[in-house]
């Protein structure tokens, strides 16, 4: 895959068929099509896929026009913004992307104002802490409610 072609792009609400497959594409690749969040997902309409690029920015890594990633942001108060759901394709993992994803949606949180970024992330996910590290998150704090993950904030102003 010619990395070197890929981008990141701020999906819109006209974007919801390609944010809906990335999207289903990185759940079954994480949990399986037997589990519930999926299960729930594929059956959202294109109204539901419209309301939530509407709530939240979604970034996805686009190679030949066709979105091989993806990271959610989320406005948490006037101080935060939270990001969750990365994910890229397998094929399009070990170049770096997944960082460029991460540091295209801090540049974004950036420009809301916040003072800092927050994240959760599985302990043993010693890849995408890695990518988080690189980009200068610090672990804060067991993240509340799953124990085995913990809570990463990257201080932007
Ligand atoms: C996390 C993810 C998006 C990272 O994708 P990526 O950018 O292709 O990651 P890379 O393979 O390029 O690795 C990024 C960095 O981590 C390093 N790395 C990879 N595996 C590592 C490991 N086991 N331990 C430490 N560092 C590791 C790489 O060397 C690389 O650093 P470098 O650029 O300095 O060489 C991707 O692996 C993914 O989609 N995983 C499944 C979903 C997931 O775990 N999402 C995160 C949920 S919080």
């Amino acid at each position: 895959m010619g990395m070197a072609q890929a981008r990141i792009a701020r999906l819109t609400e006209t974007d919801w068929r390609a944010f809906a497959g990335v999207r289903l594409r990185a759940l079954t690749d994480s949990l399986g099509a037997e589990d519930p969040q999926y299960r729930l997902e594929s059956t959202f309409t294109a109204a539901q896929w419209r309301r939530r690029l509407r709530a939240h920015a979604q970034f996805a890594a686009v190679v030949d026009n066709r979105p091989v990633g993806l990271i959610g942001a989320q406005r948490q108060s006037t101080e935060s913004v939270y990001l969750y759901s990365l994910w890229l394709d397998p094929a399009a993992r070990g170049h770096g992307l997944g960082r460029t994803l991460v540091a295209e949606a801090v540049n974004w949180a950036r420009a809301q104002r916040v003072t800092r970024v927050t994240l959760r992330v599985h302990v043993e996910n010693a890849t995408a802490r890695a990518v988080y590290e690189s980009l200068g998150f610090t672990l804060t704090a067991p993240a509340t409610g799953a124990a085995d993950e913990v809570m990463m904030t990257l201080t932007v102003s």
